[in-house]
């Protein structure tokens, strides 16, 4: 067996359906579940017409590049959203299946575990992939905290030891749970600490289409480094997905794009994985990555959730609008002294809503602490009319004196 898969944790819906197998939601209240994020918004009609009229491709092996047309509509998407020369569909764009499958798979393309002290930075709280992906390749995370007072991840506290022997860092902004959106100062800091120590940088990018201002997009990486004259984008991918943007986490569907080099090696290592898209798949990403007018429709969908039940859950517990993501991190209330295990428990008990531990989203980091700790993450993926009943739910059962 590979030892390394000792290192890892159970992924977080393992961890949660154990926390709740002996807990039942109240009999009469339908269960309502915002522990994933999974989009339940209706997968737009024409991603269901392309593969319907697309199903000669099933009897074709894809090819592991995916068409041209695929990587060109990816390539002009990209170009016309974050306001980029367009990029070459031959060398700088692959398509993928999903941003998990592409997180793990390009880490095992970028990792030398022959090096000494390989180490990968990841952000925490965070999405356990990262981790998996780095530990499975015999890298160490080293997790970067996120500091609520400031809103960012604490990317300075990185000591010089550890840039030394760092060969992958992952960005996830719009950021899944905080909501984040990484700044281009940021962003171009980055850049440099790359340019000084020679790692890779992945923005995972998968939630940059859900933010609540048409007027306001989050700004990419590939954007900010073409910004600052790095039109090779040496050094960085990007990833994106149609999971998220088009309501379609079933397709496995996404991107990896960016600098050229690092692409060619990721294609070879493709070669081998077998994660090939299928034909039928592809097409219908093409006619998704070619229209805009199911993504603001789903962004507006967002943007009336969070607008409207933003404030409703102020009045409960500390939480603003996100940057963008349609997730909230909300911390327990006091009287539970960080346990967010506990309220998991007892608010699935109460109410029949489940929400997803800060804990199972984090990792106790060098400093001892857990940053996921006494937080909890509400994915309000759900039609506008469930989450107002969820929120309803928790306001009611927030608003109950603390057992003593
Ligand atoms: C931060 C983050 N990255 C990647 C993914 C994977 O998304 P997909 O593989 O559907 O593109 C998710 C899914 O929830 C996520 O939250």
């Amino acid at each position: 067996m590979n030892p390394h898969l000792d290192e890892l944790n159970d992924f977080t819906f393992t961890r949660l359906a154990r926390l709740l197998a002996d807990v039942t939601a109240p009999v009469g209240l339908a269960p309502i579940n915002l522990s994933i994020g999974e989009p339940k918004h209706p997968t737009p009609a024409l991603i269901i017409d392309a593969l319907r009229s697309h199903t000669a491709s099933l009897a074709q092996y894809p090819p592991t590049k995916g068409p041209l047309a695929l990587r060109q509509a990816i390539a002009a998407w990209i170009a016309r959203r974050f306001s980029l020369p367009p990029l070459d569909a031959e060398t700088q764009v692959l398509p993928v299946l999903g941003s998990k499958e592409a997180l793990y798979s390009f880490t095992q393309t970028i990792i030398d575990p022959t090096r000494s002290n390989p180490r990968v930075l990841v952000p925490n709280p965070f999405y356990m992939v990262y981790e998996g992906a780095a530990l499975l390749c015999g890298a160490k995370p080293h997790f970067v905290d996120y500091d609520a007072s400031t809103g960012q991840y604490r990317w300075e506290d990185v000591p010089e030891s550890v840039w030394q022997d760092t060969q992958l860092v992952i960005v996830c902004s719009p950021d899944n749970p905080t909501g984040t959106v990484t700044a281009r100062e940021r962003w171009r800091w980055l850049f440099e600490q790359s340019d000084r120590y020679g790692f890779v940088i992945v923005a995972d990018e998968c939630y940059s289409e859900i933010y609540f201002d048409e007027g306001a997009a989050p700004i990419g990486a590939l954007q900010v480094a073409a910004e600052a004259g790095r039109h090779d984008f040496r050094r960085l991918v990007a990833m994106g997905s149609l999971s998220k943007r088009s309501n379609a986490p079933g397709l496995r569907s996404g991107f990896v794009a960016g600098d050229a080099a690092l692409l060619a090696a990721f294609l070879k290592l493709r070669s081998f994985n077998g994660a090939a898209m299928s034909g039928t798949v592809a097409a219908a990403s093409i006619a998704a990555w070619n229209d805009e007018a199911h993504v603001r429709e789903n962004r507006a969908a967002y943007a009336r959730k969070f607008r409207e039940l933003t404030p409703l859950m102020a009045r409960h517990l500390p939480v603003a609008m996100p940057d963008a993501a349609f997730y909230w991190w909300l911390p327990v209330p006091p009287s539970y002294a960080g346990d967010d295990e506990r309220f998991t428990r007892e608010l699935f008990a109460a109410t029949g809503v489940t929400v997803t531990p800060g804990t199972y989203l984090s990792r106790p980091s060098q400093s001892g602490a857990t940053p996921g700790r006494g937080h909890v993450r509400v994915a309000l993926v759900a039609a506008f009319d469930e989450c107002r009943e969820a929120v309803d739910r928790m306001a009611a059962f927030l608003a109950r004196p603390p057992l003593s």
